[in-house]
């Protein structure tokens, strides 16, 4: 696949929420497309649907009603199976928050998801490594994340999401509460990822200092995204 084909295609996607008898409408009939290499950021107040945006994308969550197509293969939401080993495979994630398990270290928080995928362990080292080094972590592997200051974290986070080299990284709020430098410097890693390896980055932030960066912005207002397919 070259740089410029679609990745990701949601086509009419809603999703509704029930609360207490209450149905809250989070997104009503999305449309997005994403190419590959491609840095998309959504942006949009609290509560306009963003991490749920994400949820669909990343295949954590399924929309009540539409279309999604990854690499142009369709994904109806009971295609359970296929839709877990492309999450596994294919697409990483950056969580609000880092989420990572703090028992283990830096090293064993990115070797877990090529663990997951049965990697031998020789190519789980060196790739690990290679991770690591991405974010320029190398010699903090040994670290579990509370010797670790907030932007080591969120490296390592990030580390986590490329290490199995997927097409797609889902970011919700990557450099939240990051100073100035390390923030550029995370921002710097998505653009090399994206323009080496055809990375494909959605990414919901807050962050004005992220969107000159990215390669398009798109507003979510309460649920309604604009802007979500390309002009051509
Ligand atoms: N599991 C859930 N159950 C019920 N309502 C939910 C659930 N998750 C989200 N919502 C509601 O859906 C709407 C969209 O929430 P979402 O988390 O997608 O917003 P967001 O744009 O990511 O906000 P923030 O910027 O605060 O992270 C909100 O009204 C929220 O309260
Ligand atoms: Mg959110």
């Amino acid at each position: 696949m070259r740089a410029g084909e679609p990745l990701l295609s949601l086509r009419g996607a809603s999703k509704s929420y029930t609360l207490g008898g209450n149905v809250i409408r989070a997104l009503k009939s999305v449309d997005l497309g994403l190419v590959r290499g491609e840095i998309a950021a959504i942006t949009g107040p609290s509560g306009s649907g963003k991490s749920t945006l994400l949820n669909l994308c990343g295949l954590l969550d399924t929309a009540d009603g539409g279309e999604l197509l990854f690499d142009g293969e369709p994904l109806p939401a009971g295609d359970d199976v296929r839709r877990t080993a492309l999450r596994r495979q294919a697409i990483g994630f950056v969580f609000q928050g880092f989420n990572l398990v703090p028992v283990m270290t830096a090293h064993d928080n990115v070797d877990y998801p090529l663990y997951l995928l049965g990697v031998p362990a020789a190519e789980r080292r060196a790739r690990v490594q290679e991770a690591l080094a991405r974010v320029g972590l190398q010699d903090l592997g040994g670290h579990k994340p509370d010797q670790l200051s907030g932007g080591q974290r969120q490296r390592v986070a990030i580390a986590r999401a490329i290490v199995k080299r997927p097409r797609l990284v889902i970011a919700d709020e990557p450099t939240a509460n990051l100073d100035a430098q390390t923030a550029s410097q995370i921002v710097g890693l998505m653009r090399a990822l994206a323009h080496n390896d055809g990375t494909s980055f959605l990414v919901a932030t807050h962050d004005e200092r992220m969107l000159p960066h990215c390669d398009r912005s798109l507003m979510l207002d309460d649920g309604v995204l604009q802007g979500g397919i390309h002009a051509h």
